[in-house]
């Protein structure tokens, strides 16, 4: 059964998810506050350990932190090498949505069944190097598939195309599974992402490297709202805009 925050993040779609790697970590609660304020309606956070991807953010404090000031959904990317170790401190922390990388576990269909007993969101996410054929077993479980258009590990790198092959499969295959795009999503991307079925955009740059959040987050919307336009192989609210 799903979640509050789970079916909020499900009706927050087609979403754009702002990514707090590349935020002010001096003035979280401001960051915040401006989201929301901008639209934001679900938050991404990438979590990373040094060791699964070579950089290194932040855990629990941070997830606990950001709970205390927002009732918006939180979205967690764990790129990290033991998913499982840290799954329940971070539902405890305030996690809603949990997304492991599935080149970290050695059993993806356990590792999403240990998840979804912690009564939380499970995501299952693919480096753009990582097939989808082998998990289909594991796509059974889970609630949410994140398709990489670059490399786990740093905010600011190019896009992969070969991220909407992979989307526009999965929507083929699984019509009812949430599907979320990371890594270099901007004006232009978010349109093709969309109208390969993509239903949430996680964005750092796009938003963090302008000037105005209300502004990134409109213009973004705008390129959903251009692809919803001119394709109708659409995501989970294609009949929304039928
Ligand atoms: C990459 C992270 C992304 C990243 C997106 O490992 O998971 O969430 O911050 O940043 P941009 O939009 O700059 O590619
Ligand atoms: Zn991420």
């Amino acid at each position: 059964m799903a979640t509050a925050a789970l079916q909020a993040i499900r009706d927050s779609a087609p979403a754009v998810l702002p990514s707090l790697l590349l935020c002010d970590f001096g003035d979280l609660k401001g960051e915040v506050a401006e989201l929301s304020a901008a639209g934001a309606r679900v938050l991404h956070l990438d979590v990373m350990d040094g060791n699964f991807v070579p950089n290194l953010t932040y855990g629990m404090p941070i997830v606990e932190g950001l709970r205390r000031h927002t009732a918006l959904p939180l979205d967690v990317h764990l790129m990290i090498s033991d998913p499982l170790a840290y799954a329940k401190p971070m539902v405890d922390a305030g996690a809603d949505m949990l997304t492991f990388h599935v080149e970290a576990v050695r059993d993806p269909v356990e590792t999403a069944g240990k998840l979804k007993d912690l009564g939380v969101g499970v995501g299952i996410a693919f480096n753009p190097d990582t097939p989808l054929e082998p998990c289909r077993e594991a796509m059974a479980l889970v609630d949410m598939a994140l398709v990489m258009s670059v490399e786990a590990g740093f905010g600011g790198q190019a896009f992969n195309p070969i991220a909407l092959e992979k989307l526009r499969s999965l929507r083929q295959d699984y019509p009812d599974l949430l599907l979320e795009i990371d890594g270099g999503i901007d004006v232009d991307t978010i349109s093709l992402a969309r109208a390969a079925g993509c239903d949430l955009f996680v964005v750092g740059s796009a938003i963090f490297r302008k000037d105005s959040y209300l502004a990134a987050i409109a213009d973004l919307n705008a390129g959903i709202q251009a692809a919803a336009h001119s394709d109708s192989t659409l995501g989970l609210q294609r009949e929304d805009h039928s």
